[in-house]
């Protein structure tokens, strides 16, 4: 994770790094520093905490200069403390650089470089990193450019750079190998971030590097481009970015978080605009389309993917098995790539990520495609690695999802799923004319159903957060394809206000969570009638027996559970297939206002990032 920032040009740099910064903060905010160069010299700073504590720090100070480094920190190497936040420096106080990602041997290179009279003030792998330049230029009287080139050739790990020389401050030198970096170039002037988001405001043409690519920046010079093996130069393609600067505005909302829930008619409907063509009863999906055989005639599908997309892909396996008759098995990204997973030649490997970045994801569909496998990806960050090293595949068009808690992204992964299903499900006429109809109706109904949930029952969630934000544990239950809502619901809670919830489904709360059911533990339970409900109101009558509290979500017009439930929360309603989209709603704003009422930052909850981009 990390978030890297630099600036080259004739502006002072400072605001730019600054303000870049705090866009940045999604990406890890344990602790931030800036390195400003002028003249033969630079101005370090370094804080622990948030961007903010920084700019606290040196607000008094007039910091000068057109070139300028920066960095936000998701702590691996070493606590976040002030030594170890970035930017790090060498020994001779010649070189100074920004690293996202992880160095993999950095012990082995730090042994040698001990070896070789080094010393080190941190516990990062950065710090290795860039005494490693130092020793590899020095020895062999190198640019810096060639002294960052074959250093990278002996690391392993993943890594996005930047890095400048005391003495040479109208040059930046950068390179990616894994983790994310994007350019932005104007006239006479270079922008460098973890994504462009920093340097909309100036400048929206721009290059995201690729994998094994470095550039050197020079003051007034043109983009120099090249191949990290082999120093082979490159053209560079620079692209005009597609980003509205109002997606990434809080506008009305305290939080990004609430403003994405709220957000949600509205994702949803530009995730089926020009894919849903109701009145010809069409599904238009081009990645799904020009490979039509591979889909007809698959065999299995595996889906792999992280959090929230792991709990999308849950969705997806009941959706995929129940509409187009193809067995589908999901995997955490983790733990497909080390377990020599069993994929032949042409089987379809689906893999699902918001960020298109997760570092785990990445390797996943890495290792898929040495297996010969054909994978397609679901990803929101439109040009991310992921979305750039598929086969085919679909984009989720939720817009920029900042609040580090997924919301709208998950609602548009299911709805791409469900594309997915009926599509694939009418080639294999797996699915009835009739039924496939139906939920294509139903599925356009989704943002107005969506809608109204958020409006529906929004005073009785307030009502339950109030009863119960100071509980210790929660427990989520649900059956069939609200089973991974409920995990979701659970992971939503942990995530922002640090209550203890599980999810489970809900008749294997028999076989453990039922232990820990008393008068102090609130069960939030999905009863939407077409689910098990006879099955589920026996498993309300389980927990009522043991004095738990029940907070149903049950259909508008629903009596039976209503009248066992301790509190209810209506849903509108709709196909089974489709009822995770308005089920998951309410468990999103539960969480948010809970996280809320305890005083919690709720887009920038403790120890995570949105973005993971190590391992
Ligand atoms: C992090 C984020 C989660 C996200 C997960 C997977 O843990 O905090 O919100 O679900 O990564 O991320 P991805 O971008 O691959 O969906």
């Amino acid at each position: 994770m990390c978030g890297i920032i630099g600036y080259l040009g004739y502006r002072e740099a400072y605001p730019i790094l600054i303000n870049g910064l705090k866009k940045l903060e999604y990406r890890g905010y344990d602790s931030s520093g800036i390195a400003i160069f002028y003249e033969n010299g630079y101005s370090l700073y370094k804080s622990k905490g948030k961007v903010h504590e920084l700019k606290k720090k040196i607000s008094s100070y007039k910091i000068k200069g057109t070139t300028g480094i920066g960095h936000t920190r998701w702590a691996t190497h070493g606590i976040p403390d002030d030594i170890n936040a970035h930017p790090h420096v060498s020994n001779s106080n010649e070189l100074i650089l920004i690293h996202n990602g992880i160095i993999e041997n950095y012990h082995a290179i730090k042994i040698i470089l001990l070896k070789n009279g080094f010393t080190f003030k941190s516990k990062t792998d950065t710090e290795v990193l860039v005494n490693l330049i130092e020793y590899i230029q020095k020895k062999n009287k190198l640019s810096l450019e060639e002294a960052v080139r074959i250093s990278l050739n002996e690391i392993v790990g993943a890594y996005s750079i930047a890095i400048v020389e005391k003495s040479h401050p109208e040059r930046i030198v950068i390179a990616k190998l894994g983790s994310p970096l994007a350019l932005g170039i104007n006239e006479r002037e270079f922008f460098i971030a973890s994504d462009p988001i920093p340097f909309l405001d100036y400048t929206k043409n721009a290059i995201y590097l690729k994998d094994g690519e470095m550039a050197i920046l020079r003051k007034d010079q043109e983009l120099d481009l090249r191949k990290i093996v082999d120093n082979h130069k490159l053209s560079p393609i620079i692209k005009e970015l597609q980003i509205n600067l109002k997606e990434i505005e809080k506008g009305e909302y305290k939080y990004f978080m609430l403003k994405e829930i709220y957000e949600q008619p509205k994702t949803i409907l530009d995730t089926l605009r020009g894919r849903l063509l109701i009145k010809n009863g069409l599904i238009c999906i081009n990645g799904i389309e020009s490979n039509k055989d591979i889909f007809i005639n698959a065999k299995s599908i595996t889906i792999v993917a992280c959090g929230t997309s792991w709990h999308a892909s849950l969705i997806g396996e009941y959706l995929l098995e129940e509409l187009a008759r193809i067995p589908v098995e999901v995997e955490y990204a983790s733990e497909f790539r080390y377990r020599n997973p069993i994929i032949e030649k042409k089987d379809i490997v689906i893999v699902i990520s918001q960020s298109g970045e997760t570092a785990d994801t990445l390797s996943a569909l890495n290792l898929a495609k040495t297996k010969g496998a054909f994978v397609f990806g679901i990803c929101n960050v439109v040009g991310s690695s992921i979305a750039r090293n598929v086969d085919a595949g679909a984009y989720t068009h939720a817009g920029p999802e900042i609040g580090v808690a997924s919301t709208k992204a998950f609602t548009a992964q299911i709805t791409v799923l469900v594309l997915l299903a009926l599509k694939i499900g009418k080639y294999r006429l797996a699915i009835t004319e009739s039924r496939y109809n139906y939920l294509c109706q139903e599925l356009g109904s989704i943002p107005e159903k969506v809608n109204r949930t958020l409006k529906i029952d929004e005073e009785s969630i307030k009502k339950i957060s109030k009863v119960y934000h100071n509980v210790n544990n929660f427990l989520y239950l649900g059956r069939g394809i609200n089973f991974p809502v409920a995990l979701e619901g659970a992971l939503k809670l942990k995530e922002i206000s640090y209550i203890h919830a599980e999810g489970y489904p809900a008749a294997e709360m028999k076989h453990g969570p039922i232990a820990l059911i008393d008068e102090n533990m609130p069960v939030v339970i999905i009863a939407t009638k077409k689910g098990c409900y006879e099955k589920i109101i026996g498993n309300i009558q389980e927990i009522k027996a043991r004095k738990g509290k029940i907070i149903a979500i049950v259909n508008e017009g629903d009596i039976q559970v209503s009248m066992l439930a301790d509190y209810v929360i209506k849903v509108p309603n709709i196909s089974e297939e489709l009822s995770p989209l308005v089920t998951v709603i309410p468990l999103q704003l539960l969480a948010y206002q809970i996280a809320f009422i305890r005083g919690e930052n709720v887009d920038q909850p403790r120890n995570l990032a949105k973005s993971v981009t190590v391992e």
